[in-house]
């Protein structure tokens, strides 16, 4: 079966076709053909060797990808019912070790597997559960209330984009940072106000709202560069694990610093499945950037790693 992986952590040309044993579904899992695999940021973590736990020899080929569809081809025992063989479906995939998304053939736990949205292709699809979850979770770790000011950093990648479109569905006010060129394609996601993007984010956010905004998510990963955009008492999720701690006084504001992983959401199918109808009715927009075949994995890296793609590069198989 083929899978694009490495047999040595480096660089974009390290990844290539490999061949992985079949897999069959065990107790809770289904088996899905998989067409489409979305390429992630952390992809490029794991291809480089970033995730290897120290003192455990990896497990090679070492398979990257976090989300994909496909299509249910083997239902094992005692899964929950609601996904039949010849389903169509999107998953998100936790990896652990070399088990990703980047295959022909992938076995999940059924939890995190849903039906793709109607009318979705495969490539939209494969878009959308990890950072749909991801978001999601930032917004159900912030808990604001209908009304309150969210602050989006990186909303025009998938991450803030989705935070941006899920926010203003709760009622939630929206300043997004962008750049001149995406200032058009984060104010159609949804944002009331958009100001430039990067250093000089936080200080515009309080000029806008001078005792800062209730809540930030930090999708372009600037850490304490914008701590400074939220009110004393407020909270910020972040995504690669920052809590504040090179950033003392502004913790001492009584900022909260939330670090949300997608893996607490990697079974949470109601959630997976809520993004689904979010998707159906326009809630959510599934942006694809292209799509290239597995055996072009190395090129989309290099493509994703170069910055500036605009909605997500996806390969088939
Ligand atoms: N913890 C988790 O479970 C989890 C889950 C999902 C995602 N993530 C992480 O979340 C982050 C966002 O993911 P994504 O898929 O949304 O990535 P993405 O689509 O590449 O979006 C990131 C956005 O931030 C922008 N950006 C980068 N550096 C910036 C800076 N210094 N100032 C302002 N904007 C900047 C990027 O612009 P350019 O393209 O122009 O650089 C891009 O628009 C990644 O680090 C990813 O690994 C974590």
């Amino acid at each position: 079966m083929r899978a694009a992986g490495v047999t040595e952590f480096g660089g974009p040309e390290a990844l290539h076709l490999v061949d992985v044993p079949e897999v069959h579904a065990g107790p809770g899992e289904v088996r899905v053909a998989v067409r489409a695999a979305a390429v992630n940021p952390t992809d490029t973590n794991s291809r480089s060797g970033f995730y290897v736990s120290p003192g455990v020899p990896p497990e090679m080929p070492w398979i990257p990808g976090m989300d994909l569809a496909g299509v249910v081809d083997e239902v094992g025992p005692d899964t929950d019912g609601r996904l039949a063989v010849g389903d169509r479906v999107m998953a998100v995939v936790l990896p652990t070790g070399s088990h990703g998304a980047y295959r022909e053939q992938v076995v999940l736990p059924a939890a995190s597997v849903v039906p793709v949205p109607a009318g979705a292709d495969d490539a939209a699809a494969s878009s959308l559960p990890m950072n749909g979850l991801t978001a999601r979770l930032a917004l159900d770790r912030m808990a604001l209330r209908p009304g309150d000011v969210l602050a989006v950093t990186g909303a025009a990648g998938s991450f803030g984009g989705y935070v941006v479109q899920l926010a203003k569905a709760e009622g939630l006010t929206v300043v997004a940072d962008a750049s001149e060129a995406d200032t058009a394609l984060v104010r159609s996601l949804g944002a009331d106000v958009v100001l430039p993007r990067g250093e000089g984010f936080a200080a515009a956010v309080r000029e806008r709202y001078p005792d800062g905004v209730a809540g930030l998510a930090d999708g372009s990963v600037q850490g304490a560069q914008v701590l400074p955009a939220v009110r004393d008492g407020g909270v910020v999720t972040t995504v690669r694990g920052y809590r504040g701690e090179d950033a003392p006084a502004e913790l001492a504001r009584g900022l909260r610093v939330v670090p949300v992983f997608v893996r607490d959401y990697g079974t949470n199918t109601a959630a997976l499945d809520r993004l689904r109808e979010q998707a159906e009715a326009g809630v959510v927009t599934l942006r694809v950037a292209d799509v290239l075949p597995a055996a072009e994995a190395a090129e989309a890296h290099r493509r994703l790693e170069a910055g500036g793609v605009r909605g997500r590069l996806v390969l088939s198989f």
